[in-house]
């Protein structure tokens, strides 16, 4: 099927380049000219697992880049959305990119056409969608409005495309819903597994992925609701783990007894500086405010949202603990992407946790595997950028942990030891066992869990400290 996808950023541009791999033809539409240039030189603007090699098979094939909306929506049988939904500043999702879309398109409906989202919107957009369409002067019935969620993570973004746990269809008629079913039929049929080229399959896919065909109104509903779920889902972790902090218990065996329960799960369990990223933070306060017009007052979300920010406060209040003043001490920090595997550093907990920590005098040198150049952008002086985990370690009063890049997770203990100027580690992500960093020789500091030292420091590390040989 000939597929417009309008709108290169994260969503578009990985949709894009898997609806090529299932076989179609796609025009990705954008209007950054330079944007567009990179893809057709081959660039992939973002850090993205199996992307460059989508990118590399079906570029100038079955994938082309193109800044003619009127054109590509002419061209094609499904037009995607999939521009930026940014924040205002009351909180409610800036559909202004999306109106001029919907504007752009009109003229163009020529034959039957269906219009999806993909980008995440409110409940009630399709309907305007298809108001402004009309108003614009295309026949009511040359055309449908669907909604077609994304639930794609950043870092496996491809592989969260092709091997999904479930496709949402949100389409108000038999003949809209037809043509999204064609679109995935490679995946649900389980063809697109078959070939030889696919994207290989991740442990945990169950393949081939139901499809639910919904109303419109419920698929928008569906991915505000995914998102403000797990969102929640964190903070409550997070909440637990500040009472396990309280009472001396381990938070990482508190979830592995609550995940073991399947009616809750073990995903999305896990405790750290907070969540972050483009996503959770915009969507909450999108649906809260969406629902708030609807007459619904969320204040579990006011919540979901307040223990999210408490949850960086509290780290840096045990960055204090561990080393008393702040004003002049060098720290080393590992991570600046609002989570591993990606360059994205918006509402990137770890950016904000440098900044408030350049605020109280600290001196950074900060190593990320992907995202330093970005957060150069942002964090600007008084950061040192350097390549390497033992590098930024080097000379430090201690380090801290803020991303989980896998890396992070499988560092040489005792030649990081020997970079420090004090063995103090504080983890925000939980990447290490306690005891095995207190068996190396470091005071450690971590989410929820009882903090660890070694025998001859576990005095200065404070209570509830367990003391450890070094062995
Ligand atoms: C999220 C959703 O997971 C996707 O399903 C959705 O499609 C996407 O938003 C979107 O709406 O586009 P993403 O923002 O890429 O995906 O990243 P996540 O893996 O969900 O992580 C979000 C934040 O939560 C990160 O800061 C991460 O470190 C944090 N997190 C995640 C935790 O603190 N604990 C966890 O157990 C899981």
């Amino acid at each position: 099927m000939r597929i417009a996808v309008v709108g290169s950023g994260y969503v578009g541009l990985v949709a894009g380049a898997c609806f090529a791999d299932l076989g179609h033809d796609v025009i990705l539409v954008d209007n950054d000219e330079q944007k567009l240039s990179a893809l057709r030189r081959g660039e992939v603007p973002i850090h993205e697992k199996s992307l460059p090699e989508l990118l590399r098979k079906h570029r100038g094939r079955k994938l082309e880049f193109s800044d003619d909306l009127a054109a590509a929506a002419r061209a094609s049988a499904a037009i995607f959305i999939a521009v930026g939904t940014p924040p205002t500043e009351q909180g409610d999702a800036d559909l202004s990119y999306v109106e001029s879309v919907a504007r752009a398109i009109s003229g163009a409906i020529d034959s039957y056409k269906i219009v999806v989202e993909k980008s995440t919107v409110p409940v009630y957009t399709s309907d305007w969608v298809r108001k402004i369409i009309l108003r614009n002067a295309a026949p009511p019935d040359s055309f449908d409005v669907a909604s077609n969620p994304e639930f794609l993570r950043e870092g496996s973004a491809v592989t969260d495309f092709l091997y999904p746990d479930r496709i949402v269809i949100g389409a108000d008629s038999e003949r809209c819903a037809a043509v999204l079913r064609e679109i995935y039929a490679p995946l649900v049929d389980g063809s697109y597994y078959q070939r030889s080229g696919a994207i290989p399959r991740p442990k945990q896919a169950q393949i081939p992925p139901p499809l639910l065909v919904t109303s419109a109104k419920s698929a928008e509903l569906i991915k505000h609701a995914s998102n403000a779920f797990l969102a929640m889902k964190i903070s409550f972790v997070n909440a637990v783990s500040s009472i396990c902090e309280a009472v001396g218990a381990n938070v990482e065996q508190v979830c592995q007894g609550v995940g073991a329960d399947s009616r809750i799960g073990p995903r999305f369990l896990r405790p750290g500086v907070g969540y972050g990223g483009s996503c959770f933070p915009k969507d909450l306060m999108a649906f809260r405010s969406v629902a708030r017009e609807c007459g619904y007052e969320f204040r579990l979300l006011d919540e979901v949202i307040r223990i999210n920010e408490e949850q960086r406060q509290r780290f840096l209040r045990k960055v204090r603990n561990a080393l008393w003043t702040l004003r002049g001490k060098r720290l080393g920090v590992l991570g600046l992407a609002f989570k591993g595997g990606t360059d994205d550093i918006r509402e990137s907990p770890a950016i904000l946790l440098v900044q408030a920590l350049q605020q109280e005098g600290c001196r950074i040198a900060a190593h990320d595997p992907a995202a330093a150049e970005r957060a150069r952008e942002v964090l600007k002086s008084g950061v040192d950028f350097v390549s390497s985990a033992y590098e930024a370690a080097s000379g430090a009063d201690a380090l801290l942990i803020l991303t989980e890049w896998e890396e992070f997770a499988a560092l040489d203990l005792d030649r990081l030891h020997q970079q420090l100027k004090y063995p103090i580690v504080i983890d925000g992500r939980n990447l290490y066992d306690p005891e095995v960093m207190a068996a190396h020789g470091f005071t450690y500091y971590s989410i929820g869990r009882p903090s660890a030292a070694p025998e001859t420091q576990a005095a200065a590390a404070g209570t509830p400290a367990r003391k450890i040989n070094r062995s």
